[in-house]
């Protein structure tokens, strides 16, 4: 589904939480929508999904108005940042999603199942008493299940764990090839896989667009340790380890967080600088794209 917003605002009182957007994504774009908290990423999905009013428009599929948005809701999907608190059993939320979409329940179970929630044991409770990590499974499978061409993932697997984030990835993959993906998040490993195009914005405003991978690339920070033999005999190594901003951990080894450039810059130094007291090195990624405004964590 082709999603379009020409000079898209929206004013809460004297504030923008989106200052003027304009945005095309041709059917089967896959984007990251990134940017510090309030930068306006919900905001922007929200008004894709006709939640709020706003000026300017957006038209899916070259179309506008409420009445398109019905025509096109079968086709659609989302998976909200805030889990809405209803009070439907997890079985009848199944039932009527399924029984709307026109789709047999067990497409939404097995996703489910693979993600690691089995539907059958929980079908008695409401979904607002489940556990964060329960309502994104079961919000994802009601999405994924779908099969929708557009779907808009805001921050989807903020309460899984590492396994379950990873069985979503493989599962968007297989079961949404060619739909439209607007995904906030800032998650490497769902970056690489899942989009090859990075929006990045900034005080309601779009302040970067371009491809995933160099973006991802430039703006990746690493871990660089340096496990160092008998500092406190040796001023050179003291000294460049104090100037380049390096910690002390333990067991010998020292640490800073680095991004790109600084990473290809620092091994070759440390090597001439440290020679053979260096002893060993490690670099780790951290597993988040940082952005302006925003500390790596
Ligand atoms: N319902 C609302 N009422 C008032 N201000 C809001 C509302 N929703 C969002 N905002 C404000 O709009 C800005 C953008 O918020 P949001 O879109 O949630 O940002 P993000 O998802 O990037 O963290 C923020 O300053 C936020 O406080
Ligand atoms: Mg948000």
């Amino acid at each position: 589904m082709r999603v379009e917003l020409h000079h898209v605002v929206k004013r809460y009182g004297k504030l923008a939480a989106l200052a003027g957007v304009d945005l095309d994504l041709a059917s089967g774009t896959r984007i990251a929508l990134i940017g510090p908290n309030g930068s306006g990423k919900t905001t922007l999905t929200r008004a894709v999904m006709g939640l709020v009013e706003h000026d300017g428009e957006i038209r899916l599929d070259g179309r506008a108005g409420a009445a398109a948005r019905a025509a096109l809701a079968p086709r659609i999907a989302y998976v909200p940042q805030i889990a809405p608190q209803m009070a439907a059993t997890v079985g009848d939320l199944v039932r009527t999603v399924a029984g709307v979409r026109g789709l047999a329940p067990r497409a939404i179970v097995d996703v489910a199942a693979a993600l690691g929630l089995e539907v059958a044991t929980v079908k008695d409770r409401a979904f607002r008493g489940l556990s964060g990590g329960m309502k994104q499974k079961l919000l994802i499978a009601l999405a994924l299940g779908a099969r929708p061409d557009l779907i808009i993932l805001d921050e989807p697997t903020a309460s899984l764990d590492a396994e379950a984030r990873a069985r979503f990835v493989e599962l968007e993959r297989e079961l949404l090839a060619g739909a439209t993906v607007i995904l906030c998040s800032h998650r490497l490993d769902e970056l690489r896989a899942m989009v090859h195009r990075v929006v990045a914005l900034a005080d309601g405003k779009i302040v970067h667009d371009g491809a995933a991978d160099a973006y991802v690339t430039g703006h990746t920070h690493s871990i660089f340790e340096l496990l160092v033999g008998d500092v406190a005999a040796n001023d050179a190594a003291a000294t460049w380890l104090a100037t380049e901003g390096f910690a002390r951990t333990a067991g010998g080894w020292w640490s800073r967080a680095v991004d790109h450039d600084a990473k290809m810059r620092l091994l070759p130094e440390a090597m001439t600088v440290l020679g053979p007291a260096l002893r060993d090195v490690v670099v780790r990624d951290l597993d988040r794209v940082t952005v302006a405004g925003e500390v790596a964590s």
